[in-house]
């Protein structure tokens, strides 16, 4: 059987960083509290022009100029910081990409999962007419309270995956397991625009999860966990998936050190929480940053709150090192530009009416803009070199 999965995906994040070090600071908190405690160093913030849709496009842009656009039918974008209750934010990514307009365009959401799910539909497309290919974007921005204990896990940036047949990065084998219960440990009323957590219950229900998935995964013929060469887990702050793989040891019985994921963590240190994304940067800071990965089966697990889970395994391909992008996502993690606590206070805090026509200030220097709202829909722009 044809083997289907990740052919190439490539990372983007917002324009602003925020030091948490300073954050703790500020706060009166000791940093090694973000630092060790939570193991993260910055998080990515957007600035007023960019949003879901400009990192989402930002994102999809180098993956469409290195494979073309021919044969692809199908956009599905996740997300779960949604700019709109009913239209997808794949359709202003569609536009501003000008794919074709013969195509298959949708939103999912199911919190940071929903990106999972989007992959295992482009698989199934793919698996029935071999001859697309599927755009896979996971986008998001990570909001709390300010002043709350969420709030140095918040985080923004965007993962566009390509997902074809024979792919030349992973190819995810078909067993899976899953899990779904209802449970309140993190959501978002559609008049919020900050999560409403309760962070103990969160921690308990994603390991929850991941125990469920994992004897789903067991049951239905998933290989043994001594098989399995690294793993990626759903990374809300990576100390979370040093949590998990512990966790995931004590049920199977297994030794697994933390060296089979150490190399996830990378990117995820610097971004924060990119909700839907964060399982995918983790893959992508793997796939860049470890030499020895061709023939060898990666792990993942997909967590969203409310909560649902999804562990699969993927087998990484010869060659993948010539797809790596490592140079370009460190320059733009580098080229992020801080924001005082006092700006990110306030950038925090801005409204931003739909009711009202309004202008976004030119504050990026990316290649899509958000340029503000006219007749109560959102106006996005194509940066002209
Ligand atoms: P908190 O109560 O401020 O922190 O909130 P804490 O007191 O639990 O401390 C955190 C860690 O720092 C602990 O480590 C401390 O010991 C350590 P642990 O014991 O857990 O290993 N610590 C220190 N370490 C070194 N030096 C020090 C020091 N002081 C303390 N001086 C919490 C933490 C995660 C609850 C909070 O940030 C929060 O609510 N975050 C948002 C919710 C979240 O991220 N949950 C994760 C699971 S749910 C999930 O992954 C889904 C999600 O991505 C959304 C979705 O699916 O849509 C969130």
């Amino acid at each position: 059987m044809t083997s289907i999965g990740i052919h190439d995906l490539t990372v983007s994040t917002a324009h602003h960083v925020i030091d948490l070090a300073e954050l703790a600071e500020a706060g009166g908190v000791d940093p090694a509290k973000f630092r060790v405690g939570l193991g993260q160093d910055r998080m990515s913030v957007p600035a007023a022009d960019e949003d879901i849709v400009t990192m989402g496009a930002a994102a999809a842009l180098p993956l469409l100029e290195r494979h073309g656009t021919e044969g692809i039918r199908t956009v599905l974008f996740a997300t779960e910081s949604g700019v709109d209750q009913s239209k997808s934010a794949g359709l202003f990514v569609h536009e501003l990409l000008g794919l074709p307009r013969t195509m298959r365009v949708v939103e999912f959401k199911q919190a940071c999962y929903a990106a999972t799910a989007a992959l295992q539909s482009a698989l199934g497309i793919v698996a029935r007419n071999p001859g697309e290919r599927v755009l896979v974007i996971a986008s998001d921005v990570a909001r709390y309270e300010l002043d709350s204990p969420g709030e140095p896990t918040q985080g923004a940036g965007a993962v566009a995956m390509l997902v074809t047949a024979d792919p030349a990065l992973l190819a995810i084998e078909p067993v899976s397991g899953v899990a779904a219960r209802d449970v309140d440990d993190f959501w978002r009323p559609n008049d919020s625009t900050t999560a409403v957590v309760d962070g103990r219950l969160s921690l308990t229900a994603y390991l929850g999860a991941l125990t469920t998935a994992w004897d789903d995964f067991a049951a239905r013929g998933g290989v043994e966990v001594a098989e399995i060469d690294r793993f990626c887990f759903h990374q809300p702050f990576t100390k979370m998936a040093r949590k998990a793989l512990k966790g995931l040891a004590q049920h199977t019985g297994a030794d697994l050190k933390d060296s089979l994921q150490e190399e996830t963590f990378p990117y995820n240190r610097e971004l924060g929480n990119t909700y839907t994304a964060s399982l995918y940067s983790g893959l992508a800071s793997l796939l860049d940053h470890d030499d020895t990965l061709a023939g060898k089966r990666i792990g993942l697990f997909s967590y969203g709150s409310g909560a649902v889970g999804e562990f699969f395994t993927g087998i990484v391909q010869p060659g993948y090192q010539s797809l790596r992008r490592r140079d370009a996502v460190e320059a733009e993690l580098d080229g992020r530009v801080p924001l005082t606590l006092a700006e990110y206070r306030e950038l925090h805090s801005a409204e931003h009416p739909s009711d009202t026509d309004w202008e976004t200030p030119r504050v990026t220097q990316g290649p899509f803009r958000f340029t503000g709202i006219r007749r109560q829909a959102r106006q996005y722009e194509v940066r002209q070199a």
